[in-house]
């Protein structure tokens, strides 16, 4: 998994396929529409509109497609008026009247908590107003987020009202990414950089203050930050005592979109709460009567139907990721196509992480007059981005969220049903600026047996990235660490298990030396055991490659109308290896053609992915050389060497042939099934290794490549030995 966390793009090594019967709404499949007849669970039970069933093949007459909005890259005296501009906005925000108040706090207090609901200003003002009170003196005023597409964004953004070019002022670094400079004095970073941070500035010492955003979200990473920056915090505190005229003391500002910031106060010393409170309109929800079986479906006849019968306004659409984003975005199209002439044009605006800045700029720009913008998001636009002029939300009431098997120490991603507070942040979005209506496709019912909140992350996902970054920092008794929810002690021990047999942890668990290398490559523990081990087998070139290609959902793509044709395109890629083969093989052909967007068509590629793809490989590369590594070390075509070499960081997700011709894992002992998209489906091969593990009707199998069950021992030695004794 990689480290720098985005629930909205693929992570590496992470389950992506929607479980099947979960309850509110359950995965999408390509079965044909349901209707979703709505009522309103807000007073009165009345019969709402009922949904018309899209037809599939409307007979209108075929309107051209909405041309892209032009972007000028804008020169640094438009910069200064355009700052000008948004003066007057960011005076008219929520938190503008709260400034004085803001300053003064952070100023006399070493930790805040500001509570304020979304779009309320806290994100994109806090730093400015820090920044504008002479906060940022002593060092640079940093933002966590997160979600890297949120960091890139609110800097963006934040670089316009301040009135610089981004990387100037205002900057942000993320995975892969880093616009920030050393004159930066506000940088918006997701919650991985920073701990990748502490790595090479132990006491954060380039920072005066630290914003924890969107700590009401408690991922894994920030989590661990709370506990890294109060830790800090005291140290530095304790230095200036001792009469070190060089240290400054640490701020630290909590910002949460939810009311429940007291377990942040007391973590941090009873710490004052400031709330800021929102403009927010009411919103009517209208709940389904049924249960939707697919609500990707669902949610394309309910914006239809929004668009033909209901006052002008955008709709978002929370969906669980990118493919699914992906899929009604095409969908939308071909229907919108059929819309009769005289109904304005309904424009899709996916938000994801692979995506130009461009196109993610236009999902803020109004749509043009007469048509409506349908935002397709995921749980990025709940609170941590505002988009103007929603009006309506449909809500699916899932997400992508991650969870981790102590007792087997499998860990997967699975769609699973939101929480209250969740939906309840959804449905605010549809009234920042009149009076909203909210979708939600699933029952009244369904909403009631919710949980009130999320679990924390760091008590349902695997800890080894965590525990790598606490030990590379120093802090090598974990268990003790001063965490705001304690994790597992069966979920720590496991992680610690499963570092030690990577070889990054000793006897003892104090951090070996491939540990240390480890914790600095910004990809979770396997994948770097890969890029190390490359170095010894002399394969770091493929290596690079194949977890460039893993970074994305598929490279390939699949319409449903044409899903023979894109089997047989994939044919000529194959590999009898596996998937890491064929995805090599497929990246070979794609330079061969230097990434021709014609043969990409034909090839049922996805170009948009395979640029992704190639941008990460660049990033590899000269993360590899930074450790000393040569990226361009080759196995040529002794390609069974690159197999090892991955054997090497997942012989934990490893299955062997069992005699009925079923696969068993070797670890927990699961019988698992070859994923139908995966090169190796219904293949029978003596042991297998695979990246992902997904849950939907059976536990299937992703990037699945066969291997001699004798590589398995030389592979893992401690892994191996230890399970014999
Ligand atoms: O953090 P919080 O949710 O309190 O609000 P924010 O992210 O600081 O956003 C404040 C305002 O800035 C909202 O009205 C957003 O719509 C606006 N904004 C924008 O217009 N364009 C962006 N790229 C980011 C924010
Ligand atoms: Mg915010």
């Amino acid at each position: 998994h990689v480290k720098d966390s985005s629930a909205d793009t693929k992570s590496i090594n992470k389950a992506q396929e929607p479980s099947p019967t979960s309850t509110p709404a359950s995965s999408h499949s390509s079965s044909s529409a349901s209707t979703p007849s709505v009522n309103s669970s807000t007073g009165l039970k009345e019969p709402g509109p009922s949904t018309k069933k899209q037809k599939r093949q409307l007979q209108y007459q075929n309107e051209a497609r909405p041309k892209k909005l032009a972007i000028k890259e804008p020169t640094t005296e438009a910069m200064v008026k355009k700052a000008k501009d948004l003066r007057k906005h960011r005076q008219s925000l929520p938190i503008y009247s709260a400034r004085d108040i803001i300053i003064k706090e952070v100023k006399e207090n070493a930790c805040v908590v500001i509570v304020g609901e979304t779009g309320s200003g806290k994100t994109t003002q806090i730093p400015q107003y820090l920044l504008e009170s002479g906060l940022a003196a002593h060092g640079t005023i940093s933002v966590t987020q997160p979600r890297r597409v949120a960091a890139i964004n609110l800097a963006k953004r934040v670089a316009e009202e301040v009135g610089t070019p981004i990387g100037q002022k205002v900057g942000y670094s993320i995975r892969f990414d880093d616009t920030s400079s050393k004159d930066s004095l506000i940088k918006y970073m997701t919650d991985g950089i920073m701990l990748r941070e502490l790595l090479s500035d132990r006491l954060l010492l380039r920072y005066s203050v630290i914003i924890l955003d969107e700590a009401h979200e408690r991922t894994l990473r920030t989590d661990i930050l709370f506990g890294m920056v109060k830790s800090i915090q005291k140290q530095r505190q304790e230095m200036i005592e001792k009469g070190r005229k060089d240290i400054q003391p640490l701020k630290i500002v909590i910002m949460s979109a939810t009311l429940d910031a007291e377990k942040f106060s007391e973590y941090f010393y009873n710490a004052k709460i400031m709330y800021i409170s929102g403009r927010q309109f009411p919103v009517k929800i209208l709940n389904t009567i049924e249960p939707q079986p697919d609500y990707v479906d669902s949610a394309l006849v309910t914006a239809f139907q929004i668009h033909q019968e209901e006052a002008p306004g955008d709709i978002l659409i929370f969906l669980t990721g990118q493919e699914e984003i992906e899929s009604l975005e095409k969908l939308i199209e071909e229907y919108a196509v059929d819309l009769p002439p005289s109904v304005g044009k309904l424009i899709p605006c996916p938000i994801f992480a692979a995506q130009d800045s461009a196109t993610q700029q236009k999902i803020f720009e109004p749509a043009p007059p007469g048509t409506r913008k349908v935002i397709l998001a995921t749980n990025i636009a709940e609170t941590s981005i505002t988009i103007p002029n929603i009006r309506y939300v449909i809500d699916t009431g899932c997400h992508k969220s991650r969870g981790y098997n102590a007792k087997i120490g499998i860990e997967s991603l699975l769609v699973e049903p939101v929480s209250k507070s969740s939906a309840r942040q959804r449905m605010g979005r549809a009234g920042r600026e009149a009076p909203g209506l909210c979708f939600r496709l699933y029952t009244e019912d369904s909403f009631d047996q919710l949980e009130e909140d999320a679990i924390p992350e760091i008590k349902r996902c695997n800890l080894e990235s965590a525990i790598l970054s606490l030990k590379a920092t120093g802090i090598d008794n974990v268990t003790e660490f001063d965490f705001m929810d304690r994790p597992s002690k069966s979920g720590l021990l496991r992680s610690l298990e499963h570092l030690y047999a990577l070889e990054a942890l000793n006897d003892e668990g104090k951090l070996t030396e491939v540990g240390t290398k480890m914790a600095a490559f910004p990809v979770d523990p396997p994948y770097a055991k890969v890029l190390l081990q490359s170095e010894k087998m002399e394969c770091t070139k493929e290596a690079i490659e194949i977890i460039s290609l893993l970074s994305v959902d598929t490279i390939f793509s699949a319409p449903s109308s044409k899903r023979e044709e894109a089997n047989e395109a994939r044919q000529k890629f194959t590999s009898l290896d596996g998937d890491h083969l064929t995805l090599l093989n497929t990246l070979r052909a794609y330079e061969s053609v230097k990434g021709d967007r014609d043969w990409c068509r034909e090839n049922f590629i996805n170009s948009r992915h395979m640029r992704h793809v190639m941008d990460v490989r660049k990033q590899l590369i000269q993360f590899c050389e930074r450790a000393g590594m040569d990226p361009k070390k080759s196995c040529g075509h002794d390609l069974e060497i690159v197999l090892k070499c991955f054997l090497a960081g997942f012989f934990q997700n490893t299955a062997l042939l069992q005699p009925d011709g079923t696969y068993r894992s070797i670890l927990g002992g699961l019988t698992i099934s070859v994923h139908p998209s995966s090169s190796l489906f219904g293949k029978k091969r003596e042991a297998i290794m695979y990246n992902e593990l997904v849950f939907t009707t059976k536990h299937y199998i992703r990037g699945v490549s066969a291997l001699e069950s004798a590589w398995l021992s030389q592979a893992a030695p401690k892994y191996f030995g230890q399970r014999r004794a």
